[in-house]
């Protein structure tokens, strides 16, 4: 889409924005201070922070979140400026910037910066956890049935390089509750088991997985912990200091609206001498783990103040509202999906098993075909699930989304389940 096409789209939305001198995008009115109890009118205020059409409903956090336009702004101010003078000198306040990043990053997960290393993603930062352990034949890890690839592929993989196992636990469906998952950690953990890697929030349907109380059990009999936070990092007012894992993965692109190809990997301070870093580079981090952790080279130091702006964005608004928003969204689309014949939801019924992703089979109708007429007529993204294994298709709304657009998605849903596509 040029940027004239992108014009005529925000004024057929019906959005008033306006270019501000010196950013590149149309900008709505500064964000409104978050009131006690944040209403549509707010949430409406929010939602024109994003350069998004009005017309388009994005359901599909768990995949990729577009970017609001302050940190669009960041992120072209600090990449205009390095390309401007791309002397070293104009480049210290780049790294700078990139450590106010990590600050910034610590005190939305609740632990140190010497604790935090700023990577591509959560396929990266998991990756450095499974290539960075010490781990030999004899070794057992145990991991979930849920894991993305970049967990359980990694790890299956390793396991045929260095003579390690791996033990799965497998995730009925729905969510069987915290206590079947404590209780299969339990009975799976042997005196050989060295690691555990989790799922925070599952992409699949959303299961919810007892964070803390993995973690606890794993700590008490001295094993590491992978948390894999891509779907609750900028979702949940995530605590590390209270869930103590060894290492919680997440990405900026997904639920924190940041710019892409950066994330983040924690690792505890209790767990620095646990763990090989997998690159050695020039550019290291400033402080802590960082330090040697994190010399991969040449890095988007623009792009990392971007990340930061993200979660500046997020905290200005509040992030237990966020989640609260988001939760009350999927709650609402749930009720909606629920009164359609036909609909199966794979997702939990009960709202402490679930979040903000939400998975349902359309009864016999084609889900691609299904997607893509959402898309084009009704101008709502969602993601595909496809395959044998709870397919259909996935709602993923976050704090940019209004009730307005779950009643066009039931509304819509309502109209393919009796008519077809
Ligand atoms: C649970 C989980 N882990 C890891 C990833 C990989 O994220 P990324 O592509 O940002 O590395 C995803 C992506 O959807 C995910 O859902």
């Amino acid at each position: 889409m040029n940027r004239r096409e992108f014009a005529r789209l925000l004024a057929i939305g019906g959005a008033a924005p306006f270019l501000t001198p010196g950013t590149a995008w149309p900008r709505a009115a500064d964000l409104p201070p978050t009131p006690a109890s944040p209403d549509e009118k707010f949430w409406g205020a929010v939602r024109d922070q994003f350069v998004m059409p009005k017309e388009l409903t994005m359901l599909n956090a768990a995949n990729l979140c577009p970017s609001s336009g302050p940190v669009l702004d960041a992120l072209y101010n600090a990449t205009r400026d390095m390309d401007r003078d791309p002397s070293f000198d104009n480049r210290v306040k780049l790294g700078e910037g990139r450590e106010n990043t990590r600050k910034l990053l610590a005190q939305f997960l609740r632990v140190t910066p010497e604790e935090i290393v700023i990577t591509r993603n959560t396929s990266e930062s998991n990756n450095l956890v499974s290539n960075g352990v010490d781990l030999k034949a004899g070794d057992e890890v145990i991991i979930t049935a849920d894991n993305h690839p970049c967990n359980n592929t990694a790890w299956k993989q390793k396991a045929k390089r260095f003579g390690f196992t791996v033990k799965e636990i497998p995730t009925p469906n729905p969510h069987p509750g915290a206590e079947y998952y404590i209780d299969a950690f339990t009975r799976a953990i042997t005196p050989n088991t060295k690691v555990i890697g989790f799922t925070h929030l599952t992409s699949t349907v959303g299961d919810v997985f007892p964070a803390k109380e993995i973690c606890r059990l794993a700590r008490e009999r001295g094993i590491l912990t992978l948390v894999d936070g891509a779907q609750s990092f900028g979702l949940f007012d995530v605590d590390l200091g209270d869930i103590q894992p060894d290492f919680y993965s997440g990405s900026a692109h997904k639920w924190p609206c940041g710019p892409k190809e950066n994330g983040v990997l924690f690792i505890n301070k209790s767990a620095h001498q646990k763990i090989w870093a997998t690159i050695y580079s020039a550019y290291p981090g400033g402080v802590g783990i960082s330090k040697t952790f994190e010399a991969f080279g040449q890095r988007d130091e623009p792009a990392m103040i971007a990340f930061g702006e993200a979660l500046t964005f997020q905290t200005k608004i509040g992030r237990a509202h966020i989640e609260k928003r988001s939760r009350e969204l999927t709650t609402a689309l749930i009720e909606g999906l629920k009164k359609i014949d036909g609909i199966t939801i794979w997702t939990s019924p009960d709202p402490a098993r679930r979040a903000a992703v939400l998975s349902f089979l359309p009864g016999s109708l084609d889900v691609r075909k299904l997607s893509a007429a959402l898309y084009k007529t009704d101008h709502i993204g969602c993601a595909t699930r496809g395959g044998q294994d709870r397919g259909g298709l996935r709602f993923s709304p976050h704090f940019y989304n209004t009730h307005a657009d779950v009643e066009r998605t039931v509304a819509a849903m309502k109209k393919y389940m009796a008519t077809g596509v």
